[in-house]
C-alpha cells in the first residue's frame, strides 16, 4: 500500500517519518511545502494519480492559532480548501484518507470529556477552518477518517514542551495558565496509531462507517501542571507560577476545557494509549539524548 504523508516536515509528519521503516507493508512517501502544496489542486491530483497513492495521512495544516486570527484567508485555504483538494483527488483513484483535526472545534464549556457525537462550536478562526476541513471529509463519500487531537508536542518543531525547556533553563520563574484543562499528546504516539490503523488490516479499517475519532494521551492536566512536570522530569530548577487565562491575553481565545473521550478509537482500532506523563518522560529523554 502506497501512503502519502502531506505536511511531512511538521511535528506529526516527522514522527511518522521516523517510525515508518518499521512498517514493511506500507510504502511511505513524504512531502511538504514547497514541493507539494495541498492548496494546489492540479499538482496534488497529478501527484496522487502518477504516484499511484492509495492512502493519504494529512499532517499539513495552518497551525498557528493566534496568527490565524490575522490571516483567516490562508488558514481557510490550508485547513479547509486544501483538505477538499485532497478529498477530490482521492475520489478519482478510490483512495483513502486519515485527516488530523483538533480539540479547538469545541468551545470548551464542557466539564466532562468531549465525545465525537458532541456538538462543535469553535471559538476562533483556527477552530472554524479546521471544522470546515473535517466537513470536507465527512460530507463526502470517500473512505476517510478524521482524528481530532489536542496539545500536540514532539522533539521536532516548536511546541510547549520545547519552549518550557528553553525558558526553564534561562529563567528563575515562568508564569503559566492554570485554568485551561486538557490532555497533551506526544506526536509519536499519534504517529504510531495512524500507522497501526493502516498496517493492521490494510486500509480496510478506514471506512466511512466510523469516520470521526478522538485521540490524545491518557490523563487530564492544566498547562501549569504540564509545565511543572516538564521541569520535574528534566530536573530544572525553575519555579512555575500559576496564573489565570485573563492575565495572559492572546489574539485567539482558547477552549477552557478540551479533554477528549477516546473510548471510540480504543474500541474500534484496539488502540492502547499511554498516560501523558509517561509519554512526556519518553519525549524529554529523546530530546536530551539528541542535544
Ligand atoms: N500542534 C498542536 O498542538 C495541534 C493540536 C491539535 C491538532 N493539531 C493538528 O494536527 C496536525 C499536525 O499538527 P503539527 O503540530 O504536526 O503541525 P505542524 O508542525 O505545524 O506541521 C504542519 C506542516 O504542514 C505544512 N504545511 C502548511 N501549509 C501547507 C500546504 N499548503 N501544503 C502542504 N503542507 C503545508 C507546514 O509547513 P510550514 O511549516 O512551512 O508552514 C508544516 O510542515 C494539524 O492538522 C493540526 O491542525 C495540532
Amino acid at each position: 500500500m502506497k501512503v502519502l504523508i502531506t505536511g511531512s516536515n511538521g511535528q506529526l509528519g516527522s514522527e511518522i517519518k521516523e517510525l515508518a521503516f518499521e512498517y514493511e507493508n506500507l510504502e511511505c512517501v513524504f512531502k511538504d511545502l514547497p514541493e507539494l502544496d495541498i492548496c494546489d489542486a492540479e499538482v496534488l491530483n497529478t501527484f496522487i494519480i502518477d504516484q499511484h497513492i492509495n492512502v493519504v495521512i494529512n499532517c499539513a495544516g495552518y497551525t498557528s492559532v493566534d496568527k490565524a486570527e490575522e490571516n483567516p484567508e490562508i488558514a481557510e485555504q490550508v485547513n479547509a480548501e486544501g483538505v477538499l483538494n485532497l478529498v477530490n483527488a482521492l475520489e478519482k483513484v478510490d483512495g483513502k484518507l486519515i485527516h488530523i483535526s483538533t480539540d479547538y472545534v469545541f468551545d470548551g464549556n464542557h466539564s466532562q470529556p468531549y465525545k465525537e457525537s458532541d456538538p462543535v462550536s469553535p471559538v476562533g478562526v483556527y477552530g472554524e477552518t479546521k471544522r470546515a476541513g473535517e466537513l470536507a471529509v465527512l460530507n463526502r463519500s470517500i473512505d476517510g477518517i478524521v482524528i481530532r487531537t489536542s496539545w500536540l508536542y514532539s522533539g521536532y518543531g516548536n511546541n510547549f514542551v520545547k519552549t518550557m525547556l528553553r525558558l526553564g533553563n534561562d529563567k528563575e520563574s515562568i508564569q503559566v495558565v492554570s485554568d485551561q484543562i486538557g490532555t497533551p499528546t506526544y506526536a509519536k504516539d499519534l504517529a504510531k496509531t495512524c500507522l497501526n490503523i493502516l498496517s493492521d488490516s490494510g486500509s480496510t479499517n478506514i471506512s466511512k462507517k466510523g469516520s470521526l475519532y478522538h485521540y490524545s494521551n491518557e490523563g487530564v492536566t492544566s498547562w501549569y501542571d504540564f509545565a511543572s512536570v516538564i521541569m520535574e522530569i528534566s530536573n530544572i530548577d525553575c519555579k512555575i507560577i500559576p496564573i489565570e487565562t485573563k492575565d495572559y491575553p492572546t489574539q485567539a481565545r482558547r477552549p477552557m476545557y478540551s479533554v477528549l473521550d477516546k473510548s471510540k478509537i480504543k474500541s474500534d482500532f484496539k488502540v492502547t494509549i499511554p498516560h501523558w506523563r509517561d509519554s512526556l518522560t519518553n519525549c524529554i529523554k529523546k530530546i536530551n539524548h539528541n542535544t
